[in-house]
């Protein structure tokens, strides 16, 4: 059996409110946001699986069709072993691909949803029983730290999926220095989703069939459980586009109707037309995200990319 833990030395009763308080400080500010890991709730984390297979959202499949084309050179640039760290693992699906080239003596998949987490890593533990396999619950926007479960000779995370350009760029770096430090003779393996034509982009965050569009609406249903706020998803509506100055993919949500929206002791009015932002997601050139990289302490980095030059797949080594 997986082991599987929500690390966080904190009780239920003292995350809930610090969730409710953060949610509040956004919906209370000038402009309103929401951070966007209040998507992945049950019905968020499905919605995402079918955004990855949806034809507009070429991230996934070009991120897999690099990792399949080029996997055998990254296993021999990497090396067996090792524990794999699979930052934000969803179904666990990407790393399982990996498992038969590296032979990772430990997984450790880590994600926010913890019920999502659990059924994949049973179901893997299944077809991979020689691995050890250690479940974490952890969301990275807070403080955390891995536990002892987690060997700390040879740790190779693993970020795909570009999801490190869902934090802002400071952020980033500061997240990759602790990776980092916390990965003396391993590394990082990691997706980027690359700049490119802006028509591209705008489609892959705002798909004809409007599944990216519920996504972004189902946060006001995750808010209304977390806060007991009464959000009308009705009179919201997704919005989402390329910001070239900033290099990202805004998403925000925006009232279709002058609208009031109340919870505990306070309320927020929104005019019509007045967004709440709710992701930024933050595209690079390969220069600049090896530069990050660099800067996060990491060294003799490698790249692999698709024909087109969308994507990146990245190792770099911590030592
Ligand atoms: C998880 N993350 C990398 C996705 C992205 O592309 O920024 C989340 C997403 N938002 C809308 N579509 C997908």
């Amino acid at each position: 059996m997986p082991n599987l833990q929500v690390s966080s030395p904190t009780s239920e009763q003292t995350r809930h409110r610090v969730i409710q308080l953060e949610l509040e400080a956004g919906l209370l500010a000038d402009k309103a946001y929401t951070s966007p890991k209040y998507f992945y709730d049950t019905v968020g984390s499905v919605l995402f699986e079918a955004i990855c297979v949806l034809p507009e959202y070429y991230p996934t499949r070009t991120e897999a069709s690099i990792l399949t084309k080029h996997l055998s050179e990254m296993a021999h640039v990497i090396g067996s072993g090792g524990t794999l760290i699979d930052l934000g693992a969803g179904n666990c699906a990407k790393a399982a691909h990996l498992f038969p080239m590296l032979h990772p003596d430990q997984y450790v998949p880590i994600d926010i949803s913890v019920n999502h987490l659990s059924d994949a890593v049973q179901r893997l533990q299944q077809r991979f029983p020689h691995i050890e396999m250690t479940a974490l619950g952890i969301d990275f926007s807070q403080d955390w730290c891995l536990p002892d479960e987690v060997r700390s000779e040879k740790r190779i995370f693993f970020y795909p999926g570009s999801s490190i350009g869902n934090f802002e760029p400071d952020i980033a770096r500061n997240f990759l220095k602790k990776l980092r430090s916390s990965c003396d003779g391993g590394g990082i393996l990691i997706g980027i989703d690359l700049i490119k034509d802006q028509a591209i982009l705008n489609a892959a965050y705002d798909d004809e069939l409007g599944v990216t569009a519920a996504f972004n609406l189902n946060v006001l249903r995750h808010i209304n459980r977390q806060l007991g706020s009464d959000f009308d998803i009705r009179e919201w509506k997704h919005f989402a586009m390329f910001n070239a100055e900033r290099s990202r993919v805004e998403m925000h949500l925006e009232a279709i109707t002058e609208t009031t929206v109340h919870w505990q002791h306070e309320h927020r009015r929104f005019m019509r037309g007045e967004r709440i932002h709710t992701e930024n997601s933050y595209k690079y050139t390969l220069p600049a995200f090896l530069a990050l990289l660099e800067s996060a302490g990491f060294n003799n980095a490698r790249s692999w990319t698709d024909k087109d030059n969308w994507f990146a797949v990245v190792y770099a080594h911590a030592n």
